[in-house]
């Protein structure tokens, strides 16, 4: 009964504590009660291959195309190739139909991977429940998703956001939060760092596929949309790996030339009322590079009428104001910026920063060498910027935050979580940050999002 007591006072102080720090441009002082963040061992259920002789595993789906009318199927199978076959069919249909893959294999040190199939499975109905199969003889296996609704400016969409998730008993915590979301996503906005196979002794490529396993039981039902991060790059020169995302670029496949992009770590998808632009914090993006012909090119295409909402993705964060990676977003946020802001980009997501921070609309784009205008100011055609880093892996929270917080920055707190954005219509967006408590997530950021070409009225501080 007193423990009881106890945690009912815990929570009644944690409701307080949020309704006092909402108001913006505050440090939550939460701290949460870590058990380290320990990766979970080799053994664990979650890392269990499926049962049968040369099984699939690993599976995983991510959109297949620009409008999101094909899905990209990958699997592997580790005894040998097996099929390359996707037989897949619509809810209620007994039309089976199949598409053919491509298999591809890498050694890196001294592992060699399993087999990897990457089959895009095109010419699908929007907003239809499609079952598939992978596998042959006794070993298939079935999954479904949904594809989603046709590109249009009025379609509600909701998307996670997951970053540098890795494979503790937090990133299980954070996976099985979002996996129970009353939002219910329907596809993930990754923001880069995946496995952290690269902490191990020859970055043990076993954890790319532990990593694999672990998270198929949501990114084999619903697409999971990749940034790469810098523990995709596995660039070990002394190893003789000298070949930067040879991991990444053999598991994860992106319909980078559907956007006119020569690379898969910069691209672009719609999807529903949603116009989303991955970048990449690891390629060249100074001005003649192949990503900065892109973006600037790319930013015109985009068409409001038909996607309202424009949303960027990338690893290292350009504003933030934790002592960890402190300025390492500074050099692409000098080359970008502007672009964005006339461009109007309603919201910029990153990870790369173990810790959650969302801040205020503000721009930094007035500075040149000689004027002295360094400072941030607010900028209603600004993004907002959200870090969210905070996935759960193994090397631990980003606990120190620079002192005191700068006025940009809305919201910041050292907690594991993940975010959902759930668009309702051209004009609004709910988004809500999620902190890992102990047991359940807890809403513990939110707002609306107003539309920046739309409805671009300053939204209120905060919702609760
Ligand atoms: C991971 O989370 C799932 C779902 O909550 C649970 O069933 C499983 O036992 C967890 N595994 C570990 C190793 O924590
Ligand atoms: C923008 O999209 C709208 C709605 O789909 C369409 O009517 C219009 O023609 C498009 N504009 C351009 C310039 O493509
Ligand atoms: C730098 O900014 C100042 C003040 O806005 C402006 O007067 C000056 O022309 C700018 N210099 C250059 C080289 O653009
Ligand atoms: C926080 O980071 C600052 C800047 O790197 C450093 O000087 C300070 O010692 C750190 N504080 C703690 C408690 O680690
Ligand atoms: C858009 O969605 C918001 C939030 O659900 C709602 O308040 C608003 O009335 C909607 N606008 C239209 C035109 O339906
Ligand atoms: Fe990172």
């Amino acid at each position: 009964m007193g423990s009881f007591t106890a945690f009912y006072l815990l929570v009644l102080y944690l409701v307080l504590n949020a309704a006092i720090l909402c108001n913006g441009g505050k440090t939550s002082s939460y701290v949460r009660n870590i058990k380290g963040c320990i990766d979970m061992p080799l053994e664990s259920d979650v890392f269990q291959a499926p049962p049968g002789y040369n099984a699939p595993q690993q599976v995983h789906i991510t959109q297949g195309d620009h409008v999101g009318k094909a899905m990209i199927v990958s699997w592997v199978t580790m005894d040998e190739p097996g099929s390359n076959t996707v037989v897949y069919w619509s809810e209620g249909s007994k039309d089976k139909k199949m598409a053919e893959g491509k298999l591809t294999r890498y050694k890196f040190h001294d592992y060699t991977s399993g087999y990897i199939h990457h089959c895009n499975v095109k010419n699908l109905e929007f907003n239809t429940k499609y079952y598939y199969e992978v596998g042959i003889g006794q070993t298939v296996r079935r999954f479904w998703f949904i594809t989603p609704p046709e590109v249009g400016p009025d379609v509600p969409y909701t998307f996670g956001l997951i970053g540098d998730l890795g494979q503790t008993f937090d990133s299980n915590v954070t996976l099985t939060h979002y996996e129970s979301s009353p939002h219910k996503g329907q596809g993930v906005l990754f923001a880069g760092d995946m496995s952290y196979a690269d902490d191990y002794p020859n970055h043990d490529n076993v954890r790319w596929d532990t990593w694999g396993r672990f998270v198929e039981r949501s990114v084999a039902y619903q697409p999971w949309m990749w940034t790469v991060g810098n523990h995709e790059i596995d660039y070990v020169p002394y190893l003789g790996e000298d070949k930067p995302f040879k991991p990444f670029s053999h598991r994860y496949r992106v319909p980078f030339r559907a956007s006119g992009s020569t690379s898969p770590f910069f691209y672009s998808i719609k999807r529903a009322s949603a116009y989303i632009i991955f970048l990449s914090s690891y390629a060249a993006y100074g001005k003649y590079t192949p990503q900065n012909l892109w973006l600037e090119k790319e930013l015109q295409k985009v068409n409001r009428s038909e996607t309202p909402w424009l949303i960027v993705v990338v690893h290292s964060p350009w504003y933030n104001s934790y002592n960890y990676h402190y300025m390492e977003g500074e050099s692409m946020r000098v080359v970008f910026e502007s672009w964005l802001v006339k461009h109007k980009v309603d919201v910029v997501f990153a990870g790369h920063v173990h810790a959650y921070e969302r801040t205020e609309r503000v721009s930094n784009i007035a500075y040149n060498i000689t004027n002295g205008q360094a400072t941030p100011v607010k900028d209603p055609s600004a993004p907002v910027y959200i870090t969210i880093g905070d996935g759960g892996n193994t090397e631990g929270l980003a606990n120190n935050m620079t002192e005191p917080q700068p006025d940009y920055s809305a919201y910041r707190e050292a907690s594991f979580g993940h975010a959902i954005f759930s668009i309702k219509n051209r004009t609004h967006a709910y988004y809500s940050w999620n902190r890992n408590h102990e047991g359940y997530a807890v809403e513990a950021d939110s707002m609306w999002f107003y539309n920046r070409f739309w409805n671009p009225v300053d939204e209120p501080s905060l919702s609760h």
